[in-house]
Parts: C-alpha cells; structure tokens; sequence
C-alpha cells in the first residue's frame, strides 16, 4: 500500500487544478483494500473520504481537500470462461480502460472498440456506465465484483443487480459510497459484431479507406475523438461535463417546431435524448470564455480550464450556462461530472 501525505492530484484528475490532498492511499489487493477500510472505520473515521479512478469525471471546489483520497492500483486480466463464441475477462479496477481496449481489439475480441480513448479505469467504466457511439459499458459486463465499506466482505453483483441506465447505477444511485469495486468482468465477442450507425463512425471509416475491423474501427473512433476533445495534458477538462437530458418526444417535437434540424436519439417509446452540446452551442456559448474557463470550440458539451481557473469558476461558468439552455429550451441539463465539494 503506498500512503503519500499533503499530495498534489494535480496529476491525478484531468481538470488539471492543484489540489492537496491530506492523505493520498493507493492499495493494490483486495487485502490491502480491506486493511484500508479498517482505519477509515478506526484512525480516520473523523475523515471524509473519495475513492477516484482515472480523475476524469471529477471537479474540486476548493485547492484542498482534508480527506482520504483512495485509488485502486489493482490490475491484471484473467480469462474466466471461454467457447467458440465469447470470452469472459475478469479484470482489476485499476487498470487503464483505453490500455484494455487496446489489448482486447489486439486479441479480435469485439465489443470495446467504440468506446475507445475515455479517459479512466474499468472501476469506473462499472460506476459509471461509460459510453460513447451507441455501446455501453452494460452491454459488455457480465457482473462487477466490490468490497463493502461498512464490513469488508466481498458481494458480486450481476449486470442486472447494477440497474444500470444512462451514465447511471446502483453504485451511483441507492447504494452510493456503500461499495469500492476490484474488478468487472467483461463479454467479449470472438465474430465482432459492428456498431457504425452512431455519430460519423461509417463516415470516418470511409475516408481511412472503407475497411472495417476491430483495428480500423478503434482508428476511426480516435480519430474522432481527437478531432473534437481537448487533450487534458494540454487543456485540463472533464469530457462531456453535461449528461444529454431525457425528455419527453412531445417536448422534442414542440421544440423541433422552431428548429427542424434539432438532432435527438431514440431511447423508447416515450422518450428521446436530445444532445445538449447542441443547445449549448444554439445559446451561443461554444468557444465562449468566462474569465479562466470555457465552453470547448469543438464540442460544446466540454468545459475547459484555460488555466488556474478553480472549480467554483467552472461551476460559474456551468451554472451560466444551464440557466441559458433553460431560457431558451425550457430544459434542465445536469453536470455529469462529479462536483467535490
Ligand atoms: N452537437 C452540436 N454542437 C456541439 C456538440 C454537439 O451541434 O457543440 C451535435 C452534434 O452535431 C451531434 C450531436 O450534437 O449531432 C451529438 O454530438 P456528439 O456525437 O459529439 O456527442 P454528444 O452527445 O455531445 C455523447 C457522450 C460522449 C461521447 C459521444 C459520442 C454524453 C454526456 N456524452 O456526447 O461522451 O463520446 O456522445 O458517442 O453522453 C463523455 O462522457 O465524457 C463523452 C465524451
């Protein structure tokens, strides 16, 4: 287990501001993990706690945090089932999710190659249900294996039990900060099954020549991603900053009265998911700044930190820019990031 004192996240969260953190404890076994949560229960049990994966879905409100940081260093990948068709891997939480992409499309296991290139770990590929060109990460997992905090003990929950939504579950929802995972195992498909109808995926794979594999898509998907997400070594950001609101179709087609060209996805029956990248950039704010922070010029739907901006500057800028969507929409947006306060 490594312990580091008044340490920098400046390194370890993607909207790159530095903050102190009062004690940083990175364990790499599921030992180690339980010892840990003894003198959160014991020595620390004065003390808040925030357990991070990759930081790239988080915001501090202050330079400073009085509290545990705890990060996952457990890694590996094992095969725990395999026939002609599918492979199950078990895999740590501390591993690098694009790393694991990338092995997994090496191997001609289909099922990742879409969600390429997000930033973070497989803990939080669980937590959160990442997504990204009409895959999710519930559509890969078989069942996620945690710690309780408050006893320990081991509980592996299936893909049902997760209740897993958009950029939502359990471990978000009703049983938040009540269970740290160690590992996810994921279905893989041995015969790939392609997802190119999303977003301009079939397009960029047309202009890198037409052929479509586990490789060329992975390319493609970089490719876009790249072309429209701020690198957060160079600008610090948090991807997507909103969560794309679900609304009825009956508001989507009052809305569309006005603006015929509104894009929106399916969802079900009742419901439609309308980009709010879109409205941001339709109320003017995409390439806007605010002092030390702004709304990305590619993607609207991105905050970036100009630089030294704080988080309370970026929840300013937020704020400014959920209270235009509502004018002019009548929609609420909602950060997806993680506000820690
Ligand atoms: N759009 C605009 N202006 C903008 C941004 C988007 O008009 O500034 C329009 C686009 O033209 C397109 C639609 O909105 O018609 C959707 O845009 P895009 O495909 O870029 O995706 P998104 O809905 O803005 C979501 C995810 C991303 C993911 C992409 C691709 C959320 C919160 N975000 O963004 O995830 O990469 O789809 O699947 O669901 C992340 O979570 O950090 C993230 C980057």
């Amino acid at each position: 287990m490594k312990h580091y004192t008044n340490h920098s996240l400046k390194e370890l969260h993607t909207f790159g501001m530095d903050v102190r953190a009062a004690h940083l404890v990175e364990y790499a076994s599921v030992d180690e993990l339980c010892a840990l949560l003894e003198k959160l229960r014991g020595e620390w049990k004065e003390l808040p706690y925030l357990h991070i994966g990759g930081g790239s879905n988080l915001l501090f409100a202050s330079d400073s945090y009085a509290g545990v940081i705890l990060h996952s260093a457990i890694v590996g990948k094992e095969i725990v089932l395999e026939d002609e068709e599918t492979v199950h891997l078990r895999v740590g939480a501390g591993v690098v999710w694009d790393d694991l992409v990338a092995y997994c499309v090496s191997q001609g296991w289909g099922g990742m190659e879409n969600l390429s290139l997000i930033p973070g770990e497989v803990g939080a590929s669980a937590v959160q249900n990442i997504g990204a060109y009409g895959v999710e990460a519930k559509d890969l997992i078989v069942s996620v294996a945690t710690i309780e905090v408050a006893t320990g003990n081991v509980r592996t929950f299936t893909c049902d039990e997760c209740a897993y939504g958009y950029r939502q579950s359990i471990f978000k929802g009703e049983l938040k900060g009540k269970y740290i995972v160690t590992h996810v195992t994921y279905r893989l498909q041995k015969h790939p099954v392609y997802h190119l109808d999303y977003g301009n995926i079939r397009a960029e794979l047309e202009r890198m020549g037409g052929e479509v594999s586990l490789e060329s898509v992975r390319r493609a998907v970089i490719s876009i991603r790249e072309s429209k997400l701020p690198d957060p070594k160079v600008t610090g950001n948090a991807g997507s900053f909103f969560m794309n609101p679900v609304v009825p179709r009956g508001v989507m087609e009052h809305i569309r009265q006005d603006y015929p060209h509104m894009p929106f996805y399916e969802v079900d029956a009742e419901h439609v998911k309308i980009p709010a990248g879109w409205m941001i950039e339709q109320c003017g704010w995409k390439g806007r700044a605010m002092g030390r922070v702004a709304v990305h010029d590619k993607q609207a739907l991105v905050l970036v930190n100009l630089g030294g901006a704080t988080g309370d500057e970026v929840m300013a800028l937020s704020d400014a820019v959920r209270s235009d969507v509502k004018e002019k929409f009548g929609i609420d947006i909602h950060p997806e990031v993680n506000f820690i306060q």
